[in-house]
């Protein structure tokens, strides 16, 4: 079996607010957390805003501990990663990419200064020459002309921004990168370009990616694996496909009941089942609910238990 980049064995992560009368409040953002990441494969987590999606990777990227459980990076603790160096080092291999792509650009710089820059850092090239070569290569990687190097963020569009994010995350040698909605903030028209982009990048030079999106439907275009997470826990994970044809959770057929997509299967949802869309609170309160153990629906597709019962009742609901 190859060996997974970045593993999640049961990640817990708590974080402590301090409430009233000088007492604390334990929030659990992630319960139970496990995953795995690959070379050349895309893991697509998805869910809606506040499930503990960017928490993973902050977790990832050693920006908070967690709490219980493990992060391994080819085998090792991350918490064991602890010198300048070696974190500099884990960073230029597991890379973030954020949502905005103009906040992570310095507006006074040019294309050129921000992939330079971590060329220097992370000591992946030497000499000027070697350097226009890198440049030049990460540009072609990322389809944007070589004369966008002397410009200055702000002459780019949204999308050649998130190229320039890209390009500057290969260029410090990542092996995997977390694209923290990567697309969420461009123009609908562009969003297919990026997703195209980074598939390109999984495919020609083996990238992994984590794809964090609130949009399940865009997981089948770049994510052969997809994790579904609700208010902190996975409830359904394997085959991006088989999610999408035969999702099995109610919180993931909520999920698809909200995707406007001819190509999905929701159709096929509505006769026998409840209504989805129209019961959502009470989906997402029956979904809350913790029910221990999960079961295998196909190959590579798993789905954590939940209350059949109370699911059955608002089927009982519609029908009446
Ligand atoms: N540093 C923090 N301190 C306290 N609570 C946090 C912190 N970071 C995230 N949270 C909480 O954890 C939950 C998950 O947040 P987040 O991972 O950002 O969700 P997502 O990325 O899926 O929108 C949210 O309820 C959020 O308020
Ligand atoms: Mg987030």
């Amino acid at each position: 079996m190859e060996q997974p980049v970045i593993e999640l064995n049961n990640v817990v992560k708590e974080f402590t607010a301090s409430g009233g009368f000088g007492s604390t409040e334990i929030f659990r953002a992630l319960d139970s957390i496990s995953f795995k990441l690959y070379k050349g494969r895309t893991l697509a987590l998805v869910g809606e805003s506040g499930c503990g999606k960017s928490t993973c990777a902050k977790l990832i990227t050693k920006v908070h501990g967690v709490t219980e459980g493990e992060i391994l990076f080819k085998g090792e603790n991350v918490d064991t990663i602890n010198k300048r160096r070696d974190i500099l080092n884990y960073r230029g291999k597991v890379q973030m990419v954020f949502q905005d792509p103009f906040g992570s650009l310095n507006p006074t710089h040019t294309i050129r200064h921000h992939l330079t820059r971590p060329l220097l850092i992370h000591k992946q090239v030497k000499g000027k020459d070697a350097i226009e070569k890198r440049l030049n290569e990460l540009m072609e990687l990322v389809e944007l002309p070589i004369e966008d190097l002397d410009k200055y963020p702000h002459q780019l569009s949204g999308g050649q921004r998130q190229r320039v994010n890209l390009a500057r995350a290969i260029g410090v040698g990542a092996e995997i990168i977390l694209a923290d909605e990567p697309t969420s903030m461009l123009d609908v028209s562009i969003r297919l370009g990026v997703l195209n982009l980074m598939k390109e990048m999984k495919e020609k030079i083996g990238i992994g990616f984590l794809y964090i999106t609130h949009d399940l439907a865009t997981a089948h275009y770049i994510a052969e694996e997809t994790a579904v997470m609700y208010r902190g826990r996975i409830v359904e994970w394997g085959d991006t496909r088989s999610i999408l044809r035969n999702p099995q959770h109610p919180y993931t057929k909520l999920l698809i009941s909200a995707v406007p997509d001819p190509d999905l299967p929701f159709n096929k949802l509505v006769d026998s089942e409840p209504d989805y869309s129209q019961s959502a609170d009470k989906i997402r309160a029956i979904s809350l609910k913790s029910v221990a153990g999960h079961r295998q629906v196909a190959d590579n597709h798993f789905v954590a238990n939940w209350d059949e019962a109370e699911i059955a009742a608002l089927q009982k609901d519609k029908i009446a």
